[in-house]
């Protein structure tokens, strides 16, 4: 592991950006907030969708093997019979009878010591909390209506293996691949979006012959690492942590944890899981219907294997935010920057007329109409220059296009790059092809 260490202040920086600049708010703040939702402002959604179209990228599209679904939340209780979710899905809660405080028994650095009132001794026997959702398809509050919101997309996977297999002609190795929201009443939520009871989850599925598993699952392991890296992640806050034999389930013959190095300590990003063939048989014995694969090459039928990276993207949006965040002094003034991937920046280019003129303002928009089908870009002509690029260095954006007087005379505009703050002249019939070698 390295030697980097948790920076506990920049916590509070963080969700003091997000509410400021727009990324993140408290939801129904209006009527004094509910606890642990969240909505995405102008510049989280931006954020939040660039994390899922970097994943969908990586994994759907530049990809032969692996497809993409999107299933739907509501499901039936025999999915989640069948999946084990409502036996076994439930943490374990524990009330403090001196201040009344919730806790999670297995998050207790104590379990005898309530951390809300410091009380030894005051917590009720644990009870078994089951974390799904549940409601009533249609007017009848009855039992036989009851229905659960999803908490995890896989499932969605697992029951569509067969009309994915009939209809994709794919075969073992493949995948399938799902964005979308879950939801999990969670006894603890904190620590801003990073346990939240609505999130949104980015998770594929990969079918492989049982004898492939491990090589797969090694494969999947560094595969979602290098994409953390890629997308410019400080190696030194990002780790693989391989689950102890004890943290397994029944089931799994190999699970890792994507960890980051947030500022309350290293958390997790995103699992990956070997899981053996226990979903596609758990459901084909509680359906009937037959969920395997029959091989004409060696002339065997055999139940794929299957290797899961499941991610958080609500929680990976966050960790982006908080990787790229730094203060740099300039000119005696703190300089806040957020040193986004390009990919991941909400917006990509800025274009700032120098002032708020009217002859300015035909040029500077005509600069915007050129480039805002290619790029998410922002067009701001209110305040100072030097403010302008601080409110954009402050949110992410790679480049501020300037449109000054000279543009009028020789048809050129400044760009300026948000990490080092050099600026170069471009010719405005050149500005595409500029921008389009450095936002690729
Ligand atoms: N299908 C396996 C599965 O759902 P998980 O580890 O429970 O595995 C995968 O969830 C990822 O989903 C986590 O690593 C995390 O990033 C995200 N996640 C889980 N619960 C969450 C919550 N309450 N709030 C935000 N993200 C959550």
């Amino acid at each position: 592991m390295s030697a980097a260490s948790p920076d506990p202040e920049l916590f509070d920086k963080i969700v003091n950006l997000s509410k400021r600049r727009g990324f993140v708010f408290q939801s129904a703040e209006i009527y004094g907030g509910f606890r642990s939702t969240y909505d995405y402002g102008p510049l989280g959604v931006l954020l939040l969708r660039n994390v899922k179209d970097a994943w969908w990228r990586s994994m759907v599209q530049e990809r032969h093997d692996v497809v993409g679904l999107d299933a739907s939340i509501l499901s039936p209780p025999q999915v989640w019979q069948a999946s084990g979710h409502l036996a076994n899905f439930s943490d374990p809660l524990v009330d403090c009878t001196n201040c009344r405080a919730r806790h999670r028994l297995d998050k207790l650095d104590d379990p005898d010591v309530c951390p809300s009132c410091d009380t030894r001794g005051s917590f009720t026997e644990a009870r078994e909390f089951n974390l799904m959702f549940k409601t009533h398809a249609g007017p009848v509050t009855e039992t036989a209506a009851e229905v659960y919101l999803r908490p995890e997309t896989a499932q969605g996977m697992f029951i569509n293996f067969a009309n994915v297999l009939n209809t994709s002609r794919k075969k073992p190795p493949f995948g399938i691949a799902q964005i979308g929201k879950s939801f999990r009443n969670e006894i603890t939520p904190g620590n801003f979006v990073f346990r939240t009871r609505e999130f949104e989850q980015m998770e594929m599925e990969f079918f492989v012959p049982p004898a492939d598993s491990q090589q797969w699952y090694e494969y999947w392991c560094q595969a979602r690492m290098d994409w953390y890296l890629d997308l410019g992640m400080n190696p030194d806050k990002l780790t693989l942590r391989a689950h102890d034999d004890d943290e397994l389930s029944h089931y799994s013959s190999g699970t890792s944890d994507v960890e980051y190095l947030f500022p309350w300590g290293w958390d997790e990003l995103e699992g990956i899981a070997n899981r053996g063939d226990f979903d596609l048989t758990q459901h084909a014995n509680a359906s009937g219907e037959k969920l395997d694969f029959f091989d004409q090459a060696t002339n065997e039928r055999y139940v794929p294997h299957v290797i899961e990276p499941a991610a958080g993207a609500t929680r990976t949006a966050m960790a982006f935010l908080m990787d790229a965040y730094d203060e740099e002094i300039v000119n005696d003034d703190t300089r806040t920057v957020l040193r986004l991937h390009h990919r991941l920046a909400p917006y990509k280019v800025a274009v700032l007329p120098l002032s708020k003129k009217d002859t300015l303002t035909p040029t500077a928009l005509e600069v915007f109409d050129a480039i805002k089908g290619r790029w998410m870009t922002d067009y701001d002509e209110t305040q100072s220059i030097g403010k302008r690029y601080a409110r954009q260095d402050e949110v992410g954006t790679p480049y501020c296009v300037t449109v000054d007087f000279d543009t009028l005379e020789d048809r050129a505009v400044t760009v300026r790059e948000r990490d080092s703050r050099e600026q170069d002249r471009v010719a405005l019939d050149q500005l595409e092809r500029y921008l389009a070698e450095r936002l690729t």
